[in-house]
């Protein structure tokens, strides 16, 4: 498994483009709401909306997109909004595998999908089968995912690896046992829908993601609002704990060159 620089361990390189976006895609019901249709019509509306954005980060190089489709505490819902959106990934699964491969994406599933039975887990695995050698962006689906299991399952994991050390365990190790091992940490972080919250997604990894926040509702989200995400990220100076001189004076250095100033 290749492993990815820490941003609180070394400073990571900075490109134009960000590397990985994490996406909260939040607001589906208001949407729906606002227009007097069932909150279903709002989800629905949403997975076209992914198509949309996925395309538009291929385009843009971007190399990792990671989706908060259902949360942890998304069971908390009503039964009948669970069972629909359950029923809408296993749609998406069926019918969006083939042409994710098709585009050259690789596609992970992160999340305790155990809960949502055979079906889906088997739908997952084959998806991901299917798709894993792709090369031209990994799409990341996060499905009953939490950032407080992740880092648990993470912990239980390295403990029954590794009894030999006590728990007296490095970040590195920790990061190589969480969901996304797999991926960079994200370099932003979008949250459509208003709320500014993180709602126990990405924990560990986003301690130095730039954070965009639009009130934007995710159906009404597009190639455009990306946009203009990502020009906000182009704004920022990502000082990891460096002072703005500190970053200055190092990118006119040769050895960092791909860092902005
Ligand atoms: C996000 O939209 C989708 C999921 C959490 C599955 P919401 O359903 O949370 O929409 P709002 O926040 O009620 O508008
Ligand atoms: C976060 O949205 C989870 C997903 C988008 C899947 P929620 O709408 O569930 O978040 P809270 O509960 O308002 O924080
Ligand atoms: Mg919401």
């Amino acid at each position: 498994m290749p492993s990815f620089s820490s941003s609180t361990r070394d400073i990571p390189q900075v490109a134009e483009i960000p590397r990985h976006i994490a996406i909260i895609m939040d607001g589906n019901g208001r949407w729906a709401k606002q227009r007097m249709l069932p909150r279903a019509a709002g989800h629905k509306r949403g997975v076209e909306i992914v198509r949309e954005v996925v395309k538009a980060c291929v385009a843009r190089g971007v190399e990792y997109l990671t989706l908060f489709a259902f949360s942890s505490e998304n069971w908390r819902r009503p039964a009948d909004e669970v069972s629909m959106l359950k029923g809408l990934f296993v749609m998406a699964l069926e019918r969006e595998a083939e042409k994710l491969h098709r585009n050259g994406i690789r596609l992970r599933v992160v999340g305790d999908l155990a809960p949502f039975g055979k079906k889906i887990t088997d739908l997952v695995e084959r998806a991901e089968r299917l798709t894993r050698d792709n090369q031209k962006m990994t799409l990341s689906i996060a499905a009953n995912y939490g950032g407080r299991w992740d880092l648990l399952q993470a912990m239980q994991r390295l403990i029954e690896s590794r009894p030999e050390q006590r728990g007296a365990f490095t970040e590195e190790q920790l990061a190589s046992c969480l969901a996304m091992a797999y991926a960079p940490e994200p370099d932003l972080f979008i949250r459509t829908g208003g709320e500014q919250r993180i709602s126990n997604f990405l924990l560990w990894q986003l301690a130095y993601s730039e954070f965009y926040f639009t009130d934007t509702l995710w159906p009404d989200f597009n190639a455009a609002a990306l946009d203009q995400a990502i020009a906000s990220y182009q704004r920022r100076e990502r000082r990891f704990g460096r002072t703005s001189e500190q970053l200055k004076s190092a990118a006119g250095a040769p050895a960092s060159k791909t860092e902005l100033a």
